[in-house]
């Protein structure tokens, strides 16, 4: 079993679930508890329970997936008592995902799912919500919704972060990151805006038409979003690196970017939870190539030319 070393936490097992992969209920959060995932995600919660977007909204497509899911889910109040249950059947970390619609909720939330929750993961970066921004890219917003949340909560806040395709915007993140005082960073969330058009039926195949793609196509986006991280907190804010994270070889690259630990979203729903044990052993097996003792020994390493 690999260590990883994530703030404060010293976990056994290096992985966990990208939030939003069979991670809605008790039953499917003991499932991923019983299995090598080091800590635990919870899908994003919002104030009101939601049945999220009509559907088709859903398609594994090789090794990447297109969603439209729009944040179905039960609620604030019932995942804090899901949250409860489930943290007196393990003792993993649990990153409860939430998502206000506005300061008051994001406030309430805070408040009501700090008791159980180790870390409150706050998902800036849902690309599925018709009629609604990302959050993060709106640093005004962004800086609101933390400071918000820190009022309301004594508990390490970690923040999804969406794909930044531009550079300055991602440092403008990272600023407010700083000054708010985000303890993790969890990257990527999908990348938005995206669309699966079947040619041969002529047909655009998600109902709500666009959805946010995941899988091995992000992992270079992922990449270097991480290793942007990694060298403006200089390894002082953890990074759980997310997106196209198919093998232990994947999440090794991650490591050297700057990744502390991982995510997977994508391969949890096409391999089930052995996936976790799989990409740890394959993880384990690059270190040892690699000559490194630690994955902390990895982390942060890629040369550059
Ligand atoms: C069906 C589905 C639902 C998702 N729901 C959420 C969610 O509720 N909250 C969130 O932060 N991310 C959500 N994500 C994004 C994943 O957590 C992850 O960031 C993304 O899929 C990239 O990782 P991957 O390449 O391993 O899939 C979802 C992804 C998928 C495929």
């Amino acid at each position: 079993m690999l260590k990883a070393k994530l703030g404060e936490y010293e976990l056994d097992g290096v992985f966990t679930n990208g939030s939003g992969a069979n991670d809605d209920s008790l039953d499917k959060l003991l499932q991923i508890a019983d299995s090598r995932a080091g800590f635990i995600t919870t899908k994003t919660t919002t104030f009101l329970p939601r049945p999220g977007n009509p559907g088709p909204r859903f398609y594994i497509l090789g090794n990447n997936a297109i969603n439209a899911m729009g944040l179905p889910n039960p609620g604030y109040k019932e995942m804090a008592r899901i949250v409860s249950e489930l943290k007196t059947r393990t003792k993993k970390p649990v990153f409860v995902s939430m998502s206000g619609f506005n300061l008051e909720e994001s406030g309430e939330l805070a408040k009501t799912l700090s008791p159980a929750a180790d870390v409150l993961e706050v998902n800036l970066s849902c690309p599925n919500l018709m009629g609604k921004s990302q959050i993060i890219y709106n640093p005004e917003q962004t800086e609101a919704v933390l400071k918000e949340i820190k009022k309301n909560t004594n508990k390490k806040i970690a923040v999804k972060a969406a794909p930044f395709l531009d550079p300055g915007m991602q440092n403008e993140f990272c600023e407010i990151a700083k000054k708010v005082g985000v303890d993790f960073i969890v990257a990527i969330n999908t990348v938005g805006n995206c669309m699966y058009i079947d040619a041969d039926r002529e047909k655009i195949m998600l109902k709500p038409k666009w959805g946010g793609l995941g899988g091995e196509a992000l992992k270079m986006i992922g990449w270097g979003n991480v290793r942007r991280y990694y060298e403006f907190f200089k390894g002082s804010v953890p990074i759980i690196g997310c997106g196209g994270i198919v093998s232990g070889k994947d999440a090794f690259a991650y490591a050297l970017a700057g990744a502390n630990a991982f995510a997977s979203a994508t391969t949890l729903y096409k391999e089930g939870v052995g996936c976790f044990g799989r990409m740890e052993d394959e993880l384990e097996a690059e270190l040892k190539k690699h000559n490194y003792a630690s994955l902390a020994d990895a982390v942060g390493k890629a040369k550059e030319f």
